[in-house]
């Protein structure tokens, strides 16, 4: 199978109440963990790559390690660049076989933000290509980018629903309490604004900051409208903890496949919980 839009996915997630998840993919272990996990489940899912894993793996062999688990796997992978921030990256990234891209224009201006998104909507649709809008500042670290919980806003309903009729997008990522990163205490989400803005506008709206999120609030974002989650700083954290404690434990390892193998398997049993919690298994 050849990599999908999300649009091969999303409309059943909205109109049947699963979430499909956006796992980012770092390197190849990463990769080989979430198609392995989704596989086995049989669900679809995405791969988010940040501008900054785009760097440190390079566009060809992240087309090509999407276009080869999506070949292997046979189930529908959306390959989706995560935090677009310009209308040239998109581009780039979509003649390269990207079959989905974000741009994340949140800091400007709203007029503004419906003007550059409505181009790149413009743009990707006419190569079949789906894109994520996003309005408010979603707090957290994520690449060098750190956004301070005071600087996070949340999304006004009234702009949300306003920027999905201008611009098109085929999913919709709203400021609404979660964080990138693991949080301190437990996240205050807005389940009244996802539900208003869900209740007038046909796409999934996307949840950002899906790590470290009580199970119960992700069902209930679910239920209110969410249809696409992102998830990023579980998998690494359970790479890197398995890779630590292997390394502590025998100072003498030093075939990296030793302790990268185990680190993969340990990112497959977190995107398996995921996608169960999610309910988009057998949904492929
Ligand atoms: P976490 O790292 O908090 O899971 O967030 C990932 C994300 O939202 C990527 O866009």
């Amino acid at each position: 199978m050849a990599l999908v839009s999300m649009n091969a996915f999303l409309p059943k997630a909205r109109e049947k109440k699963f979430a499909v998840g956006q796992f980012n993919m770092n390197n190849l272990e990463f990769a080989q963990a979430i198609a392995e996990a989704a596989a086995e489940l049989n669900s679809p899912f995405i791969y988010g790559v940040s501008e900054g894993a785009l760097k440190y793996m390079g566009l060809e062999f992240t087309v090509a390690i999407a276009e080869a688990a999506a070949k292997k796997y046979g189930v529908p992978i959306a390959l989706h660049l995560d935090h677009g921030s310009s209308f040239d990256i998109c581009m780039k990234c979509i003649r390269a076989g990207f079959s989905s891209v974000m741009f994340d224009g949140s800091h400007y201006p709203l007029e503004e933000n419906i003007r550059l998104t409505k181009e790149i909507v413009k743009a990707a649709h006419a190569m079949g290509v789906s894109v994520e809008g996003e309005l408010g500042t979603i707090g957290g670290v994520e690449d060098d980018i750190s956004v301070d919980d005071e600087d996070a806003f949340l999304a006004k309903p009234e702009e949300a629903i306003r920027f999905y009729e201008e611009t098109g997008v085929d999913a919709l990522a709203l400021a609404v309490g979660t964080a990138h990163g693991m949080y301190k205490g437990e996240p205050n989400i807005r389940f009244d604004i996802i539900e208003k803005v869900a209740s007038q506008i046909p796409v999934p709206i996307v949840l950002h900051g899906g790590s470290g999120v009580p199970d119960d609030m992700i069902r209930r974002a679910i239920r209110c409208g969410v249809g696409k989650i992102n998830v990023n700083t579980e998998n690494q954290i359970a790479c890197t903890n398995t890779i630590r404690e292997l390394l502590e434990k025998d100072r003498k390892l030093y075939d990296a496949r030793k302790y990268l193998g185990p680190a993969r398997q340990a990112m497959v049993e977190v995107v398996k919980s995921k996608i169960l919690l999610f309910g988009s298994n057998n949904q492929a």
